[in-house]
């Protein structure tokens, strides 16, 4: 018989995301807070003699709606590749995989789904071909493929992401379930123009940031979310919206919707409200259906707390 494995790759939002810096490297030195949600790409990995296969589903776009930015690759420039051929490499592994990804969380969104299938290649090919990698061997090559990739290494809902955003500090818990409205306008933001934009206008930046600290007590005080909504905050965003304005009306429309706040995730362009629960999450996303353009997706996610991309242990323990 032979044996598939099937693992869900969840998406992230940022809570938090602040720039301390550019570094001599090119990229910038980072404070972030991530939360892992319910919305998940699915990938199954099979042993096959030699060689990485990819293949690829896509139901992320909205249905009848042209694919704004690169589309979905199943060439070596996906993430999913790259990640298998660096394990492969680093393990001297001599047999092959044929990878299917489904794919349901937008691309290129800022929601990390390409770091994150990334993140489930390396922990399912770990199980698949035995390599016996531990969580924090398989970081340092998640970090190798993007800088939010080890966060997704870990099957934690928070976490504190600092230097490119790759070293991982995991919130101890008990920490709440959070509900969102997340809002994906079709348009493609290219990251690095993102951050260079930021770069362009930061001296012009007067509003004095909440700090990640203040943030995090925010979430652990539970279910009293108007502290959390003024802990939001995200230094990309002027950026996204001076880019792509409708990033903006998307935020002022779910702020109408009585969310207690909203924020871009990432370099956009996806736009997340801050929901009381499930039944406020389903109202806002009513009313954005109704009032949006047809173009948009809409999705309604929770804080994912674990157990979706199995196989991962924390710590230094072998992470199969
Ligand atoms: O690491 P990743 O490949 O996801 O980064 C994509 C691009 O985003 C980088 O090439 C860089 O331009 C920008 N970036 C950055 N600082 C970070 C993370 C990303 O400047 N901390």
């Amino acid at each position: 018989m032979t044996s598939v494995l099937r693992l869900q790759a969840p998406a992230k939002l940022n809570l938090y995301l602040r720039v301390i810096g550019r570094r001599p490297d090119g990229y910038h030195e980072l404070e972030t807070l991530f939360e892992r949600i319910d919305l998940a790409d699915l990938l199954t990995f099979a042993p096959q003699a030699s060689g990485i296969t990819l293949a690829c589903d896509d139901l992320s776009a909205v249905p009848g709606t042209a694919q704004a930015g690169p589309g979905l690759s199943c060439g070596e420039d996906n993430l999913v590749t790259r990640a298998a051929h660096l394990l492969r490499r680093a393990c001297g592994v001599t047999q092959g995989a044929a990878i299917h990804l489904t794919k349901r969380i937008p691309i290129a969104a800022g929601l990390g789904g390409g770091s994150s299938d990334a993140a489930t290649t390396l922990v399912g090919l770990n199980q698949l071909w035995n390599t016996r990698r531990s969580v924090s061997q398989l970081c340092e090559l998640a970090a190798q493929v993007g800088s939010d990739v080890p966060f997704f290494l870990h099957q934690h809902p928070f976490a504190i992401g600092r230097g490119r955003g790759e070293r991982c500090e995991l919130l101890p818990g008990p920490l709440p379930t959070l509900w969102h409205v997340v809002v994906t306008p079709p348009v493609h933001l290219s990251t690095p123009e993102i951050y260079a934009g930021f770069d362009e206008h930061k001296s012009v930046l007067t509003d004095v940031p909440p700090s990640i600290t203040m943030t995090v007590h925010a979430l652990r005080n539970g279910p009293a979310l108007a502290g959390l909504a003024k802990g939001l905050y995200n230094d990309l965003e002027p950026a996204a919206i001076r880019r792509c304005p409708v990033i903006g009306d998307i935020r002022a429309l779910l702020l109408e919707g009585a969310c207690q706040g909203a924020l871009t995730s990432g370099s956009g362009p996806s736009v997340f409200g801050l929901c009381q629960d499930r039944s406020h999450a389903e109202q806002v996303a009513h009313a954005i259906r109704r009032r949006g353009a047809s173009a948009w997706a809409v999705h309604i996610v929770r804080t994912e707390a674990g157990g979706v991309t199995s196989g991962v242990g924390e710590g230094d323990d072998d992470a199969r």
